[in-house]
């Protein structure tokens, strides 16, 4: 089966610009198990040698479901209705909301015929305050106006995406094709035999990101975002917590799409040696039958957790079903440290002076709250100065010289504890992409 794929890969490039070999190729694609090798065979091909639109969008189509958004945009090039309806989806996928939206308004423009339900309920929510299930007009200007940064009301859906996260590119392309994809397409991965249930455990060093990109995969999934801080639903009652827990369970059901939000998951999950008593097992064991219910029969709830201590987190919660998908979230690397500069620099007054590669260099294991602790302490200084001359100073490359020189990076304590954990108590490669993570950054 996987031969024939294989034969016919080579086939497609052998007879560049045959429509019914590279039909024969999608179709078997179709049956595949392993649509990435698909997706490698197609990367391969010249989509100007295949004469029928209709035959590069299909491809177009195939690759975006797999994620290859870039890939998509080469297959999915000319300015007919249809590609344009493509190219949507694919800038959609690639995170840039604003093109998506000006290649869906174009497309319906010039037809309005080529609408696409899940562009449209994307659309739909940029406006959806106040419950309206109207569809947006896309002929309004509202879609490009630049998200508010504030928590939404509850029941909004989530607004803030991938955009607002730097970086952590390799994490993102993860969390679209085992997350944002499988919720946005049920029936597809259902086809494909490929489960979507289950919770994801997110892990790594305080301040990475983790809470921020649980935050923006509800935001990629247009869905609502129910955070759990299990801390405070711990309570000194006997069954209150356990009544709490089932009602924000119960809340994500009500208010479905939703990604449910369980940080600092360690708290409930300790593995006996850490846990203080066995008071909390029926929280666990209330936990566990509601995350086990989501799987069974719940579309439309997906269960992010994070913690900073994944060695403490028992086994049991590992369990197929349950956070059978694990996520390293990485210190960010010197591009992200860049990218995450950007982002909290941006809309304030700097000077040219401010070199933001120079700082990204300068902060080698600095996580992103230390970066926006940094941006802080030299935003005050400039007030200060402000203040002082009676102007707007503008932040400058000296008020970063003194604020970097009192920091200090807060990852490095973290990284060497998992050192240990991925040498000497590596649970089934749990550790793996912790230990590639050390060896590419060793000093
Ligand atoms: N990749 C990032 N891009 C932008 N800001 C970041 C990033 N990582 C961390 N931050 C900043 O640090 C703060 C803390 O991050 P958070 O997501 O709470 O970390 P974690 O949950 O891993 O401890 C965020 O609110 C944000 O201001
Ligand atoms: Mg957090």
């Amino acid at each position: 089966m996987d031969n024939d794929i294989g034969e016919l890969a080579q086939a497609a490039r052998d007879a560049s610009g045959s429509e019914a070999v590279l039909k024969a190729l999608l179709r078997a694609a179709r049956e595949t198990a392993d649509p990435a090798q698909i997706v490698g065979f197609l990367s391969e091909l010249a989509p100007a040698a295949y004469k029928s639109e209709d035959a590069r969008l299909r491809v177009a189509d195939f690759l975006i479901e797999f994620g290859a958004a870039a890939d998509a945009l080469d297959w999915a090039a000319g300015d007919t209705p249809k590609a344009l309806v493509l190219r949507a989806r694919a800038t959609l996928v690639d995170g840039d909301r604003a093109a998506a939206a000006r290649h869906y308004r174009a497309a319906l423009a010039s037809d309005a015929s080529v609408r696409d339900a899940a562009l449209d309920a994307e659309f739909a929510v940029a406006q959806a305050h106040g419950g309206g299930a109207e569809i947006f007009d896309l002929g309004g200007r509202r879609i490009e106006t630049p998200r508010p940064a504030a928590t939404p009301a509850p029941g909004d859906r989530e607004r803030v995406t991938f955009a607002d996260v730097g970086g952590h590119e390799d994490v993102k392309a993860q969390i679209r094709r085992r997350i944002v994809h499988p919720f946005a397409r049920p029936a597809l991965f259902q086809r494909f035999r490929k489960k979507a249930g289950g919770g994801v455990l997110m892990f790594g060093p305080p301040g990475c990101g983790k809470t921020l990109l649980a935050r923006a995969t509800a935001g990629e999934c247009a869905a609502r975002f129910v955070p759990i801080h299990i801390p405070e639903i711990l309570d000194m009652y006997i069954g209150q917590s356990e009544k709490r827990l089932a009602a924000a369970f119960e809340q994500a059901r009500r208010s479905r799409p939703t990604v449910l939000f369980i940080d600092e998951i360690e708290a409930l999950a300790a593995r006996r040696k850490y846990s203080s008593e066995n008071a909390q097992s029926t929280l666990v064991s209330t936990f566990l039958s509601e995350m086990d219910g989501i799987s069974a029969s719940n579309e439309g709830v997906l269960v992010l957790a994070a913690t900073n201590v994944p060695w403490a987190i028992d086994p049991a919660f590992r369990r197929p079903g349950r956070f059978d998908r694990v996520v390293f979230v990485p210190p960010p690397d010197e591009a992200a440290r860049r990218a995450i500069l950007r982002l909290h620099l941006a809309d304030r007054p700097r000077a040219g002076d401010v070199d933001i590669e120079a700082i990204a260099a300068r902060t080698s294991g600095f996580s992103g709250a230390d970066i926006a602790g940094l941006v802080d302490a030299a935003v005050e200084l400039a007030i200060e100065d402000s203040m002082r001359d009676d102007t707007i100073a503008p932040l400058t490359a000296a008020h970063f010289r003194s604020t970097l020189t009192a920091m200090r990076p807060s990852t490095l304590e973290w990284l060497s504890s998992a050192r240990n954990y991925a040498k000497y108590a590596n649970q089934g490669g749990l550790y793996d992409e912790v230990a590639a993570f050390l060896d590419k950054h060793a000093r």
